[in-house]
Order: structure tokens, then sequence, then C-alpha cells
């Protein structure tokens, strides 16, 4: 493994060649969750997302037990207000007229409006809610409520269900259940005026007996019971198993304490990292026949807008000695970026991996400092520094290095907020290096060698804390970013992937941007209708 790390430091440095471009993008792209920016400026720039303080939360969508007849346009107000809000925000609405979808081939008028209602957003699907019972229902009337809803769509487009929710689904073995199971498994899939991917639902309440694992179940309620019954006896066992697929687990709680902003955030932090679909109510009683109140600030934490880390590099570091810094194109720029609340802009330098003389570096952050002078009025300044060149192996003389420049970053008032520090190795570094950054990237390879067991091995032998790691992967082919992006969110919290091979910080991949993009926003059932719901947030252009 020698080898790796001497590619790093030893023998040409990557980035350093890099940098020899008077003019340079950057683009780099962390965590998380899911709104689209595109940014199109014709200075350099390196962009990175990280979700702040993240604690290793991860996208989630809504399973929304909607059990409350429309009485009146309004009932379902304060449901339609969180879809509208939350456009990034997927919602799996259990639609339930009457425990079932009633003795009729369609519900009532009114039923019928609010569905059509639903109908219009599109990030909302809607599935049909069937009791099974415990599996001990008659099945024939099981598929006939199926078929009932499959019906709907025969007389509208817009009543049409796109799946079933089976609740009271059993959680014991035995080997009729396993038969039952499938034929209403089946059913669904064959229904042909259910639309979609005709989403199947299972609602145990509890992790079901895995012999009931059967084809073509979507999704499953493996937890629908209060927040006490989860934190004194079912979150342990939950933790406990292993390999699950999170976009395969729902969580459904009742009874929510009245939290803090920051208490409902780590909770759901927490949760999301089993589970991708995700409920939550303080109501302790008729859980889910009224809308809560908490619904609002549950959305807002289920899925929070990415943040961009932007890398400022006007001349791999702040610019010539005997230039201005910043030029006008940064001084112009920079203020646009920062009027941006998701955009975090941080300068570069670069340290020859400790070679360079401490001074200079020094000379470089305060060069960055100075640019935050007349803030107020200017909005011109960065909020950290990314320091490229890092060394990966420790020596007394390093870890100083390292300790001095973050200090005098954090002690530098001229850098703005948190004052973020970033490294790039480039590799995993010795963990007592990688302690002066917030964020460490331990991997910058094209796509091919990071695939290679070289690199993985490496990975795999250097755990890294995946709150404070980056990934930088280039070349990566079009049909490998969706699972690539996938894989990486869950190692790292910031990476960024772009199919360029060469120079692939300066430019932003003609199609791999868009598609890393959707990637991030859509972590479960790629739908063919995504361009539609991704939401451009910032395009600054010059
Ligand atoms: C409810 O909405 C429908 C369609 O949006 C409309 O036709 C109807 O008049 C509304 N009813 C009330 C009471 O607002
Ligand atoms: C639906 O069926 C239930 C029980 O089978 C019955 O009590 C009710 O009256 C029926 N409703 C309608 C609208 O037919
Ligand atoms: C289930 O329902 C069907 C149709 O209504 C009926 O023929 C059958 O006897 C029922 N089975 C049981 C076990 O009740
Ligand atoms: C569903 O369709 C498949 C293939 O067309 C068929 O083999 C199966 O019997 C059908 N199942 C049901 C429950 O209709
Ligand atoms: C808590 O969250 C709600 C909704 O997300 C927001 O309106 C409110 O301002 C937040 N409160 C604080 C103290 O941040």
């Amino acid at each position: 493994m020698e080898s790796l790390q001497h590619s790093k430091e030893a023998s040409g440095p990557g980035l350093h060649r890099k940098c020899q471009l008077r003019r340079r993008w950057w683009i780099t792209i962390g965590i998380a969750v899911a709104i689209v920016v595109i940014l199109v400026i014709v200075i350099p720039l390196a962009i990175i997302l990280p979700r702040r303080g993240d604690k290793g939360g991860k996208p989630s969508s809504v399973i929304f037990p909607l059990y409350i007849y429309p009485e009146t346009n309004s009932t379902w107000g304060p449901l339609y207000e969180a879809i509208l809000t939350h456009p990034e925000l997927e919602f799996l609405v259990i639609v339930n007229p009457q425990s079932g979808p009633g003795n009729g081939s369609l519900p009532d008028e009114r039923y019928q409006q609010a569905i059509r209602q639903l109908d219009t957003y599109p990030n909302v699907q809607k599935v049909g809610y069937v009791r099974t019972g415990y599996a001990e229902r008659n099945i024939s009337d099981v598929l006939s409520d199926i078929e009932t809803y499959s019906g709907w769509e025969s007389q509208s487009a817009s009543l049409a269900m796109s799946g079933v929710f089976f609740d009271e689904a059993p959680h014991q073995y035995e080997a009729a259940t396993v038969d039952y199971l499938n034929r209403i498994n089946s059913a669904v899939k064959n229904a042909t005026g259910l639309t979609g991917d005709r989403t199947i639902i299972h609602n145990p309440g509890t992790i079901p007996d895995s012999r009931l694992e059967v084809p073509n179940t979507d999704i499953t309620v493996v937890f629908e019971q209060s927040y006490d019954h989860y934190e004194t006896s079912q979150k342990a066992l939950l933790d406990d198993e292993k390999d699950v697929d999170r976009d395969s687990w729902a969580y459904i709680f009742h009874s929510v304490p009245t939290m803090s902003n920051s208490t409902i955030e780590n909770f759901v932090d927490e949760i999301s990292r089993k589970a991708a679909w995700l409920y939550l109510t303080t109501r302790t009683d008729s859980y889910y026949e009224y809308l809560d109140s908490s619904l609002e600030r549950f959305c807002d934490v289920a899925n929070p807008d990415l943040d961009f880390l932007v890398i400022v590099n006007p001349n791999s570091g702040p610019g010539d000695r005997d230039q201005p810094s910043p030029d006008h194109n940064y001084a112009r720029e920079v203020p646009r970026l920062n009027a941006y609340s998701n955009v975090y802009t941080v300068g570069y330098i670069r340290i020859d991996y400790c070679r360079k003389p401490l001074q200079d570096s020094f000379d470089e952050v305060a060069r960055y400092a100075s640019w935050s002078e007349q803030y107020e009025t200017s909005k011109l300044g960065v909020r950290g520094i990314f320091v490229d060149e890092t060394p990966n192996h420790h020596s007394p003389e390093r870890a100083d290095y390292l300790d001095a420049l973050t200090r005098y970053i954090k002690q530098s008032p001229g850098i703005l907020g948190d004052k973020f520090v970033a490294h790039n190795p480039g590799t995993a570094p010795d963990s007592s290096l990688a302690e002066h950054a917030e964020l460490t990237f331990v991997c910058e390879e094209p796509y091919s060698r990071y695939r290679s067991g070289e690199v993985q091995k490496w990975l795999e032998l250097h755990p890294f804390d995946r709150a404070r790691a980056g990934f930088m992967i280039s070349g990566v082919p079009d049909d490998e970013l969706h699972s690539l992006v996938q894989e990486l969110r869950d190692r790292s919290a910031y990476f960024f992937v772009t199919e360029v091979v060469d120079d692939f910080y300066e430019s932003f991949g003609p199609s791999s941007w868009g598609a890393f993009m959707q990637a991030l926003q859509h972590n479960h059932q790629p739908q063919q209708d995504q361009e539609d719901e991704v939401p451009v947030a910032a395009a600054p252009t010059v």
C-alpha cells in the first residue's frame, strides 16, 4: 500500500499538476440532499456541497397515512401546503377512504375532488390502503379491494393509484401466509389500472420473519409505534439489523413529544440512516385521523436543502502578489455567490506537502481574509480555506505546520463564519493529521482506479468518519454515475463526480453534472419524469 501513498505525496501530486493553468474551475459536491443548483460562472471556482452540521442523516421521503375524510376543500390543506413548500421531498400518500377503497366502485365526489388535487403535485405518489388482518382476512376481499383501486383509473387518470399499502401485514411465519402474500403482491403487480411502479408496501409494524420476504414487496414498515416504545425497546433492535436496504424500510412514529428544532433534526438524522421512508406525529390517539402541527417542521428536516461549498481559486491561491486580490472578476462573482444562503465560499491555497514556507501560507490566508474588509457593503469574503497538497504521512513537523495553519485560519477575523478548514491529501491521511481539518478529501482518483482492488483495499484499511470525508472521482462512465453517487453517499458527506477525464475541475461535465444532481436528489425509485421535479435553485450568470 505504500505505493498508493507515494503516488500522492512523492510522485507528482495530481492537483499540483492540474493547477498549472491560469484559469481554473473547481467543482466538487458534498452530500446530500435534494436541490439542484446550476452555476454558470466564467471565473475559476471550486464547488463542494456539504450538508453543514451533518451528523450522518440522509435524505428521506415521507410516507403519509392519510386516513382523514376530506370534509371540505381545506381539510387536507396543511398537507397540500407541506407538499407545495417542499418540492424536493417525495410524498408517498396512503389514501384510505373507508379502511379500504369503500363499497362502491369509486369514492364519493368530495373524496374524488381531493384526490384530483393531490394528483396535481409531481412530488406525490398515491397508494391505496388495503387491510389484510394479519393474512387472515378473506383473500377474495383483499383482491377485490385491489381491483377496486385499480378501477379508479378507468374513471379518470387523475384518480389513478400507483400502488397498494397493505396494513395489518403478518410478521409471523406460516407456509400459508407466504402463499397469501405472494398472491396479493402479484395481484398488485398485475393490476392494469395501477400506474407507475405499482409500489407495494407491507405494514407489519415490526420486523417480519425473514421467511415472509416475498418477491415484489418494495417497502416494509418495520416500526409503527410510539416514540417511547422506540426509545425504550425497539431502537437497539432495529439498529442491530445489518445489511438493511434503507430504501425498503419505513418507520412510522406516533406520540412524539414536542421537541426543539435541533432535537427533532437530530432524531430525524438518526432514523434516516436506517429508513428512507419516514413519518412522525405528535398525536397520542387517532394518530392518522388528524393533521398534525409538527408536519411542517418534520418536512423541513426530512430533506434539507443542498448546501454548496464553493472553492474560490483565482490562481492556485488568492492571486499573484503584484496584482490586486481579488481581481475584478472575483470581486464581482464572489458577492453574487455569497448572496445565496446555501452557498458557502472558501479560498484555495496549496502548501506543497508542508514544504511551502509557513509564512507564505499565512500570507495567502491573510489575503483572502482581507477580501472581507468591507463585507457589509461589498459582500465579498470567504468563510474558510481549502488547503490543497496536504501530506498524508505524519511527522512532528508536518503536524506542527498544519496545526499552526489551522490556528491561523481560525484566528483570522477576516475569514468569515465558521472559518471552515478542508484538507486535500487525495488519499487517507494519518489520523493525527486529519484532526486539523473539518473535512479531508480521502480519495481523489479516476473512476477506474477508484474501482481497483488496490484503492478499495486501501479505503477499507483506512476507515474515515463519513461526516468529515470527501471524495472526488473523475472519468466516471455515464451508466455508473447513479450507483456511484449512492455508494459515495454512504462513504462521505462531501463528494464530487464527473465523467470528464482531464482538467475535470475546469468545466461542468456535459452530462454528468445533471445526472449527478439527479442522483443526489432521488435516492430511490428512479422515475421517468424526474426532470420535471428538479427545481433549479441558483443560476448566477456573467
Ligand atoms: C372546492 O374545489 C373545487 C375544485 O377545486 C371547486 O369546484 C369547489 O367550488 C370548491 N368548493 C369550495 C366550497 O370551495
Ligand atoms: C358498505 O358496507 C358496509 C358493510 O358491508 C355497510 O354497512 C354500508 O352501508 C355500505 N355502504 C354503502 C355506501 O354501501
Ligand atoms: C371468502 O369470500 C369468498 C367470496 O366472497 C367466499 O366464496 C368464500 O367462502 C370466503 N372464504 C371464507 C373462508 O370465508
Ligand atoms: C399475474 O400475472 C402473471 C403473469 O402474467 C401470472 O402468472 C399470475 O398468475 C398473475 N397473478 C395474479 C394474481 O393474477
Ligand atoms: C423551527 O422550525 C419551524 C418550522 O420549520 C420554523 O418556523 C421555526 O422558526 C423554527 N424555530 C427556530 C427557533 O428556529
